[in-house]
């Protein structure tokens, strides 16, 4: 880079002795006195060109090496403003106020355990609304007396606005679990209170028929596999997996909920993990960039998350702003609750994660079709005993070879039935990556719904 601004520069000189040179007398005497001033301007602007060129050359010079220094000092120290001092990243968000003033301890993880129900939830395949009172417990909405503007309130409650529609299921078409009830309908006239308050207990349904909701657009995919057979896989086609960044370094997957909520392993935020303002949530991208992502203002861990028996192992990221959703980047749908998905059912677990054991991250986007495991096989003492919780769910292959590995952890397992993906599980933990009987243990978002609807109502 030096060299390319020398040259010119001594190239430049030899050409002012020779514009002072006497003029030669001849024929080219008269002439001689406009090139003579044209070339003073042409070198001139030369010299301010290059003077010009230095400058910028040395500014973007000054600019990478700061840049690279400002990483390296972000990567093991938190700046304390007030105070105008460094301290090390493990005193960051460590629950100890080290900055005067607790700066290190203001954007950090928070955790949130829940003991309430949330009162509404979608049912069964046909997601089928159901609201909660202590006393009656879970009921089934009736499609009588209900309106748009119910299934807008409803929808809102469960944190989605985009595109609400509801449709009547007739009570016979309902699950053995949900046909006997219980039932409840809408009093007439009560559209703007929340669901579960305006409800009256029914015996049955006047319409023969319960409510059915689709709150988002939700989990549709531009196309679908256009590599039969690879493991390279498109962001297109599963928009809501991002990248979790640190210091532009991949850390771990994790899956779009909504424009503006990221679920995620909770195991991701140990350690220096913990302040906010570090993380960056790349969405969009087949090939894992650092440019761009959204800032995250608020992470909330499980409260009930495990660190030694990675029980409850789900995390959600809140970004500074929503997503644009497009073809790239798009939510994905919630599984209802009892969506009885039976072990074998084929699954799909995507990732930039290691592409085997003590591998490297990939730079391109991978997914592998997985089978979900029966829980009591998963449980048996030649996989992994007693340690899998009902909040755990196993899916991969009993003879190895296929499955997720580090850096996955975070991201999406996800199932497609009745034209949408929904997310199954979130990538959490595993002996070894595809090890014959140690397949991949994914924290089970079905149990996790009342935690997740939750954290999403109590922080919007
Ligand atoms: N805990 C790992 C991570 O942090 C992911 C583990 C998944 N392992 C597996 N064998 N499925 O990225």
């Amino acid at each position: 880079m030096w060299a390319a601004i020398q040259v010119p520069e001594e190239s430049i000189r030899p050409l002012n002795p020779r514009q002072q040179a006497i003029p030669q007398p001849g024929r080219h005497r008269r002439p001689m006195t406009a090139p003579k001033t044209q070339k003073d301007k042409a070198s001139r602007r030369r010299r301010v060109l290059l003077s010009v060129l230095t400058v910028v050359v040395i500014l973007g010079i000054l600019a990478t090496a700061g840049y690279f220094i400002k990483h390296l000092i972000d990567s093991k120290y938190f700046f304390c403003s007030r105070s105008v001092r460094f301290i090390s990243l493990d005193l960051a968000c460590d629950g100890t106020e080290d900055c005067s003033g607790g700066e290190d301890e203001l954007t950090c993880v928070s955790t949130f355990a829940v003991n309430t129900t949330f009162p509404v939830r979608l049912t069964s395949v046909r997601q089928v609304l159901q609201v909660y009172s202590p006393g009656s417990g879970w009921r089934s909405v009736c499609n009588d007396d209900w309106t748009q503007q119910h299934t807008q309130t409803a929808c809102k409650q469960l944190g989605y606005t985009h595109n609400p529609r509801s449709t009547g299921v007739p009570v016979d078409l309902l699950i053995p679990l949900l046909k006997p009830g219980p039932f409840t309908a809408v009093r007439p006239g009560s559209t703007a209170t929340p669901t579960h308050q305006a409800t009256l207990d029914r015996g049955a349904c006047r319409s023969r028929s319960v409510v059915s909701l689709s709150c988002s657009d939700c989990g549709q995919t531009g196309s679908q596999d256009r590599i039969v057979g690879g493991t390279d896989a498109f962001i297109e086609d599963w928009p809501w997996q991002v990248s979790l960044q640190q210091g532009g370094q991949h850390v771990c997957g994790g899956s779009l909920v909504s424009p503006r909520w990221v679920a995620t392993a909770a195991h991701c935020f140990t350690g220096s993990k913990k302040e906010l303002t570090r993380w960056k949530v790349v969405s969009g991208r087949t090939y894992m960039g650092t440019l761009g992502g959204s800032s995250v203002d608020r992470i909330i861990l499980n409260g009930d998350y495990d660190p030694s028996t990675n029980d409850y192992d789900i995390a959600l990221m809140r970004l500074s702003s929503p997503i644009s959703v497009g073809d790239s980047s798009r939510p994905v749908c919630l599984p209802p609750k009892a969506l009885g998905l039976s072990a074998g059912t084929t699954m799909t677990v995507t990732g930039w994660g290691y592409l085997e054991e003590n591998g490297k991250v990939s730079p391109s986007l991978q997914k592998a079709s997985i089978p979900l495991i029966d829980k009591d096989k998963c449980s048996s003492p030649t996989v992994y005993g007693k340690v899998i919780t009902s909040r755990m769910i196993c899916a991969g292959f009993l003879g190895g070879k296929i499955d997720a590995c580090q850096g996955d952890s975070g991201g999406p397992l996800v199932h497609f039935s009745t034209s949408k993906w929904r997310l199954v599980g979130v990538v959490s933990w595993g002996v070894g990556c595809a090890r014959a009987r140690r397949p991949g243990v994914y924290c089970n978002v079905e149990e996790m719904l009342n935690w997740i609807y939750t954290a999403i109502e109590k922080n919007s």
